[in-house]
């Protein structure tokens, strides 16, 4: 099977796929230090929750191969700062807080060791992270396959395949399943506004993966759901809430009424690593507001008129009464979801 690498650790640096140029352009970004690795989180040349997560761990690892120290406590209090610039670059996607806070109960669970061994240590925690995603993701994937049936239809939104994560994806994981296990399933991606997520990144990966999919404008979902074509709708998630509460791209929230309306089920793919079991309900999930010129512009296209008044909330909320299953790597939970979603 083709496979993606949306993110390597190589050489004791982290190398990612330029996301911000496909599908025009495969570029690979080498990046030595954690700050203009943290700038690469922020400007979407890495994005997707999972992705996001790996990222910042390597980020921490990064920024802990650069401290010289003395002492566990002066690199520690230099590590920290590392983590909290990596912590404010994107404040929806969960993976990222999981991820930097796994990487600092690592940090302080092994002070006895030495610089030298902390700092490879720290290495490879954040290498495990990655292996531990692409695992889960396969895992998710294989459960949420048993809900496609061969010649399906399915609907999915923004891009939570290979490139948003360490490998194969968590919706589109759920189809390369499918895949591998001799499935034909057609694809409709929705495009994605407003940068595009859908056709750039989702059309792009899933034809390299030889899955056919037709890419539509987000406002032709509810025509084609009127028209019997689709089956079922799988999205990724960048935050579930305790009560199964879903957070995903702009646009998901539509996507689910649109479902709930037509009698089409809607499934969210994520790892456990994606559930915060702090936030009670997706009312306390913080949503990202992003640039006001992703909006008014397409590249350096202007498409709107100069100073309008622009709303760009990167991120919506699903409440769980219209998610019909949640596909994680423990199995499959249907609503009404209880806490951590067991069956
Ligand atoms: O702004 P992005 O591109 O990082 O948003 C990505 C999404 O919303 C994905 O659907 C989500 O992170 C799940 S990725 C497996």
């Amino acid at each position: 099977m083709y496979t993606i690498k949306t993110i390597e650790w190589k050489n004791d640096k982290v190398v990612m796929l330029d996301q911000r140029l496909l599908p025009e352009q495969e570029i690979y970004n080498t990046y030595d230090d954690y700050a203009s690795l943290a700038k690469a989180i922020e400007n979407l040349t890495v994005r997707g929750a999972p992705a996001i997560g790996v990222a910042a761990a390597m980020g921490m690892a990064l920024g802990a191969l650069g401290i010289s120290a003395k002492n566990f406590d002066d690199f520690f209090k230099k590590l920290e700062t590392v983590r909290e610039r990596l912590a404010r670059t994107r404040p929806t996607a969960v993976n990222l807080f999981w991820a930097l806070e796994r990487m600092k109960r690592v940090t302080l669970e092994n002070k006895t060791l030495s610089i030298p061994e902390l700092q490879e240590c720290l290495k490879e925690e954040a290498i495990k992270i990655y292996h531990e995603d692409i695992e889960a993701n396969r895992t998710l994937g294989k459960h949420g396959a048993t809900l496609l049936k061969d010649g399906m239809q399915v609907l999915t939104h923004c891009n939570a395949g290979a490139l948003a994560t360490a490998g194969f994806g968590t919706a589109l994981g759920v189809i390369y399943a499918a895949q591998e296990e001799g499935k034909r399933i057609h694809v409709y991606s929705d495009e994605t506004r407003p940068v595009l997520q859908g056709s750039r990144l989702t059309a792009w990966e899933l034809q390299k993966h030889g899955v056919e999919v037709t890419v539509i404008c987000d406002n032709m979902a509810g025509t084609l759901m009127q028209q019997k074509k689709i089956d079922c709708c799988i999205v990724g998630a960048d935050r579930i809430a305790a009560n199964g509460d879903v957070v995903n791209k702009i646009g998901t929230y539509s996507v689910a009424v649109l479902a709930k309306h037509h009698g089409i089920p809607f499934y969210v793919a994520a790892p456990l690593s994606t559930i915060d079991v702090k936030m009670k309900s997706g009312k306390e999930i913080p949503i990202e507001e992003r640039n006001i010129r992703e909006v008014t512009h397409i590249k350096d296209q202007m498409i709107a008129p100069s100073h309008v008044d622009v709303f760009n909330p990167a991120f919506d909320c699903t409440p769980n009464e219209l998610v019909t299953a949640i596909i994680t790597e423990k199995g499959i939970s249907r609503s009404p979801f209880q806490e951590p979603f067991s069956k």
